[in-house]
């Protein structure tokens, strides 16, 4: 991949980046299209990362189903398929670590404390073989995306990070790999998040602008839903992710929520009108 992209920059085109773990669903596919103008060959990664995933996490139950993925890239135009194995990004002695501070505490930092630094490590290498000018990541992963941006900043990066809107089913649900986890029954309940998020944008809409006041709407929300366990609900900044008490500018509803043994999460950013 890193020869072929040097070939490819060499001969003066362009590259354009987007990173998955497979069991492609709409919402990759819409971030080729993001980008698919903005570059001359279209590159999508398919890498099940064991480093963002912690011990007792879905990593052995992840989707891997490459026909079917590859099948889904090819007719939505992605030029190449970069789809390593994990020795070949993770070598015997494996000992080097991308992290990015403050913005990865809060939110699914708490809960999955080795997760980011998985990301963030992943992306840059992809970022290097691939030889990418152009990157893009879904907002449904706000706070990953916000991680990346930061990570593309500080490190000077030559990468211009693109985030696309969150792609949702007919009935709100945001599209997720994680999504075939549920049973029929849980996959209703789990539209409770959604629900939630419109409770927050609805108040908003209204003039409330007390995050506490708004918080506490979509929790008792969610917890007349059956099997439904929150992890979080949090208001914070849509950038550098600190917890915000006003709707003053823009500001990013966030929230996870176990639906039995899934863990889900969604998001909305809002702002005054
Ligand atoms: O969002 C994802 O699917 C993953 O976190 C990413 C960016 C492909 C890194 O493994």
């Amino acid at each position: 991949m890193q020869k072929t992209a040097l070939i490819i920059k060499r001969s003066g085109k362009t590259i354009g980046l987007v990173p998955t773990m497979g069991g492609l669903h709409e919402g990759h596919l819409s971030l080729l299209d993001a980008i698919r103008n903005k570059c001359d060959v279209l590159v999508a990664s398919i890498f099940v990362n064991p480093v963002q995933f912690g011990p007792g996490e879905d990593f052995k139950r992840y989707p891997r189903d490459f026909q079917r993925d590859e099948k889904l890239l090819d007719e939505r135009g992605c030029d190449i398929i970069f789809y390593p194995s994990d020795d070949e990004i993770y070598p015997y002695g494996f000992s080097t670590y991308v992290n990015v501070e403050n913005l990865t505490d809060g939110l699914c930092g708490k809960s999955r404390p080795v997760h980011f630094r998985g990301v963030t490590t992943v992306v840059t290498k992809l970022f290097l073989i691939t030889r990418c000018d152009i990157a893009c990541f879904g907002q449904k992963d706000g706070q990953q995306a916000a991680v990346i941006k930061r990570m593309a900043r500080d490190l000077n990066i030559p990468v211009e990070i693109v985030t696309a809107p969150i792609v949702r089913e007919s009935d709100g649900m945001a599209m997720s790999s994680r999504n075939n986890y549920l049973s029929p029954e849980e996959r209703k309940r789990a539209l409770c998040l959604k629900k939630a998020l419109d409770i927050a944008e609805h108040m908003v809409a209204e003039g409330e602008c007390d995050t506490t006041e708004i918080i506490g709407e979509m929790r008792s929300f969610i917890e007349l839903v059956e099997g439904a366990e929150i992890e979080y609900i949090e208001a914070v900044d849509p950038d550098d992710m600190t917890p915000k008490q006003k709707v003053d500018r823009p500001t990013m509803f966030a929230l996870a929520v176990k639906i039995g043994k899934t863990r889900l999460i969604d998001n909305c950013i809002v702002n005054v009108n």
